[in-house]
């Protein structure tokens, strides 16, 4: 089975061609981070107008595509910026429709969720940390339509805090790589950071206090390298902190509901951090699980985990798609089908 997926929920624009044998055969992401910088986060109005300029430059890889091989078209119809999603997903529609085959909508937390499973053996069921620029969850996975949320964010997401700090200390967007590499260099107990909520044994997340109390000290020094790079290398610490502990909670809420899973996995794009991932693989080898790293170009926004998604759909699902009666929705929740 081949599918052919387009991503556009956000700032990337992204095509993909996947098989049901795990086969990325083509996977082409344009990220508009250099139109966004100068505001220090994403335009609404420009994403989409990004969107329609690539989709419109991408003729020349779809003249490539033998679409006589294709089964299905799969697009992004939510959640995201609602201008960026109409872009990809009418566009996906209009292919579908001239090539006469089925379109897959796909929730593009489901498709992160899912994401682990394209690159390495897991069993459903199985935990899955979600953190990317606009949400933060645990969510338990339990199929491909299936996805119970056990705690989330109840303010800020944990990528908007890196984008935000990063905006502050007067580095570039997204804040996340950069806070990655200035925090090398730096002592993550230079600065100590509150970790909100982290007394209550939930799974739910709150970063709105971090932000402020990060925004707070920065404020108050001089914004040298050496500031920036102590500054950094505590902000990420206490971030991996937060992270540990509800993951930690999560585990303890599934053990008492006598819910037993093998396999955890982090997704999106903040699961693209080396040194959180490296941190939360110990934990997780500790408490005897299978840690499953997802590469970093699969764990920000892609279309290959959009054709991913599709296939496991198309895998489990008798449904009769029906390609006109998608519309793309900016909400979406994580349980939510289209
Ligand atoms: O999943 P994603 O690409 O887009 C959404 O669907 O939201 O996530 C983007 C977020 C941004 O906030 C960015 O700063 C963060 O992921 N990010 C990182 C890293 N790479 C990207 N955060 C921390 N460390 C990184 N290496």
């Amino acid at each position: 089975m081949n599918v052919f997926a387009i991503e556009s929920s956000c700032d990337d624009t992204s095509f993909a061609l996947i098989n049901d044998q795990k086969k990325i055969k083509f996977l082409k992401t344009i990220n508009h981070k250099d139109f966004h910088k100068l505001k220090g986060g994403v335009i609404p109005e420009i994403a989409a107008r990004q969107h329609l300029q690539i989709i419109d430059k991408a003729k020349k890889f779809l003249m490539k595509v033998n679409f006589n091989n294709v089964d299905a078209i799969a697009s992004t119809f939510g959640p995201g910026l609602i201008g960026s999603l109409i872009v990809g997903s009418s566009f996906a529609k209009g292919l579908a429709i001239a090539k006469n085959k089925k379109l897959i909508p796909i929730n593009h937390l489901q498709a992160h969720l899912l994401s682990p499973r394209l690159v390495s053996k897991l069993n459903f069921p199985y935990l899955c940390l979600l953190v990317s620029g606009g949400n933060t969850a645990i969510v338990l996975v339990k199929s491909p339509m299936k996805l119970n949320v056990i705690g989330s964010t109840i303010d800020d997401s944990a990528g908007e805090c890196f984008d935000k700090v990063a905006k502050v200390l007067n580095l570039d967007y997204p804040g996340g790589p950069i806070i990655e590499k200035y925090a090398k260099d730096g002592d993550p107990h230079k600065y100590v950071l509150p970790k909100p909520l982290s007394k209550i044994p939930n799974s739910n997340f709150s970063f709105s206090g971090l932000k402020t109390a990060s925004i707070k000290i920065i404020r108050d020094n001089v914004l040298n390298e050496r500031f920036k790079k102590d500054f950094s290398a505590s902000f990420q610490f206490t971030v991996g902190e937060i992270l540990i502990n509800k993951v930690s909670n999560s585990l303890d809420i599934l053990s008492k509901k006598k819910i037993k899973i093998k396999d955890f996995s982090i997704c999106g794009g903040v699961g693209a951090n080396l040194y959180i991932n490296s941190r939360m693989k110990d934990f997780i080898e500790n408490r005897n699980l299978i840690y499953h790293q997802v590469p970093l170009n699969l764990c920000t926004d892609n279309a290959a985990m959009i054709g991913w998604n599709a296939i496991e759909i198309l895998r489990t699902s008798k449904r009769n798609f029906n390609t006109f009666s998608y519309r793309p929705s900016p909400n979406t929740l994580i349980h939510e089908n289209f």
